[in-house]
């Protein structure tokens, strides 16, 4: 379990070290306590992993070109009214005819490594293995072999949101035999790619698709499953992940020598008043929720936080049920599922205040009544273009520190970090977004260098701006602008590639004289 109250004496306790290194404030006219944010300088640990992200569906484009089969993300996007101004990524940023000038913005910035995603109905077009299209896998390699012929690593997420329309069809995540089809999806992609591919991760925000794409219903699939879905679809994905990962471990590890892990994100929850003990169990049972639920079942035990089952089993009775809304594991399944992960992956954004609810008991439950939780935030926090994106930069220290007190030293690859700034005239001068990378990989290198959690690597979200989901190109995340109106999709560097850049180069923040320079 986590202790906050210890946390924050902590970071008193190093207070005097950081404030001994500089005065230089990163927001200086927004925070309350300058001492939080005070600049840190300092470096990564040697051979830090310095990427930057994408997902296939967001940037490739070429929906129905060479052979690739229809995702859910075609299907969903082609529906009238499920997406910003009906925006697709039909086209996106057309990376499937763009690999060179992809591949040179990851040169320009100078990272270590890359992140993509492979489109699983590129390379089997209905989803099942016995049908592959050729031109798929082709692909994929020109991407990899020119990122190696770059001394680039690729990173490759097999599954990033785009399930297959086929494999939705029957059933999608609710269907329990997709822990065989995934399984073996995965199986192909270590034997064809993994002796180019050292770094493999399984599924991208397991919680996010559950929860938007199956409960909500504004991801793809558009499915609405109120108190079950969320649970169902993070228990079928958790055994698919835990097969995947035995695959490469069983059959691959010892002749191609990768990583393999899942990605999780997650908010930091802070109490919204610490001095209330309710809206502090709030917070907790919040990070729960989010990201033990996940986590505890890989990294912990092999099973949910006996806290989620309890909540979600007295909510269950509470509404009338003999039977709990939460699926169980069977001992066999967390022995499957245990220790499944060589790091540990996690996407973070932002922060935000918890407060207790009191349990409500609508006719219809739903995984948001089972919070018992209400969410607020900080007016000073500065307010990024996506609704749901503060700009919080001490909130990572804490989570950071959260992983490592609650699973210990396993090593930490931040897989996705970043900001959105609105669509809108071409400005490259993005300062917000310049900002959120210097403060929050500051903060990330506090939480390494002071407080020894084990972080191996940072990805930032995104190389370019891309087809934002259900925001379509609405909201832009991209060290790289793109013209989307372009036939061409122009990619231009944005100031915040050029300070990235500098950041790689002294991986870090190394000193003053060296930091004012940049500024
Ligand atoms: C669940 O309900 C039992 C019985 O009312 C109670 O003792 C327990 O504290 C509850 N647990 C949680 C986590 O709400």
């Amino acid at each position: 379990m986590a202790r906050p109250g210890m946390l924050i004496a902590l970071i008193v306790v190093f207070q005097t070290l950081i404030s001994s290194s500089t005065t230089e404030f990163v927001f200086e006219d927004v925070f309350n306590d300058p001492e939080r944010d005070t600049f840190l300088h300092g470096t990564f640990p040697e051979g830090f992993i310095w990427g930057a992200a994408t997902a296939a569906y967001q940037i490739e484009g070429a929906w129905d070109e060479d052979g690739k089969g229809p995702n859910i993300w075609d299907a969903f996007t082609h529906i009238p009214g499920k997406t910003y101004d009906n925006q697709n990524g039909d086209v996106a940023c057309d990376s499937y005819h763009n690999v060179e000038r992809d591949v040179e913005m990851v040169k320009e910035l100078g990272l270590t490594h890359y992140r993509f995603s492979l489109s699983w109905s590129r390379i089997f077009p209905t989803g099942f293995t016995h049908q592959v299209n050729p031109a798929g896998v082709q692909y994929y390699h020109r991407l990899i072999d020119a990122l190696l012929e770059a001394s680039i690593q690729p990173a490759v997420t097999l599954y990033h949101f785009d399930l297959p329309q086929m494999l939705e069809e029957l059933g999608g995540w609710e269907n329990e035999m997709m822990v065989l089809y995934f399984q073996a999806y995965a199986d192909f992609c270590f034997n064809e790619f993994g002796d180019k591919v050292k770094i493999w991760f399984t599924i991208n925000e397991p919680k996010v698709i559950a929860i938007q794409g199956y409960e909500a219903g504004i991801f793809a699939p558009g499915k609405t499953r109120p108190g079950y879905g969320t649970y169902r679809v993070v228990h079928t994905m958790l055994k698919a992940h835990a097969r995947a990962w035995h695959t490469y471990d069983q059959k691959y590890r010892a002749t191609q020598g990768g990583k393999i892990s899942i990605v999780f994100n997650s908010f930091w929850s802070e109490p919204a008043d610490p001095e209330n003990q309710a809206d502090v169990e709030a917070a907790e049972r919040m990070r729960l929720f989010e990201l033990g639920s996940m986590a505890n079942p890989i990294f912990g035990n092999g099973d949910y936080p006996e806290l989620v089952k309890a909540v979600v089993g007295n909510m269950s009775r509470a509404q009338g049920l003999t039977v709990t809304r939460m699926p169980s594991f069977t001992p066999e399944e967390q022995q499957l599922i245990k220790g499944t992960a060589d790091f540990f992956g996690l996407n973070h954004y932002s922060t935000r205040f918890v407060a207790y609810k009191k349990p409500e008991f609508n006719p219809i439950p739903t995984v948001y009544d089972d919070f018992q939780a209400e969410f607020s935030s900080d007016p000073v926090w500065p307010q990024a273009a996506s609704e749901w994106l503060k700009v919080v930069p001490w909130g990572f220290r804490r989570l950071l520190n959260w992983i490592k007190n609650n699973y210990g030293d396993v090593p930490i690859y931040v897989t996705e970090n970043g900001v959105s700034e609105p669509d809108g005239a071409l400005n490259l001068d993005d300062e917000l977004r310049t900002k959120y990378y210097r403060s929050y990989i500051n903060e990330a290198l506090k939480a390494s260098k002071i407080d020894g959690v084990n972080l191996q690597g940072y990805f930032a979200w995104t190389l370019l701006d891309n087809f934002e989901w259900a925001s379509g190109v609405s909201e832009r995340f991209g060290l790289y602008h793109v013209d989307f109106n372009d036939p061409a999709r122009t990619r231009r560097a944005k100031n915040s590639a050029l300070t990235y850049t500098q950041i790689i180069k002294d991986n870090g923040f190394p000193s003053d004289e060296q930091a004012k320079v940049e500024l």
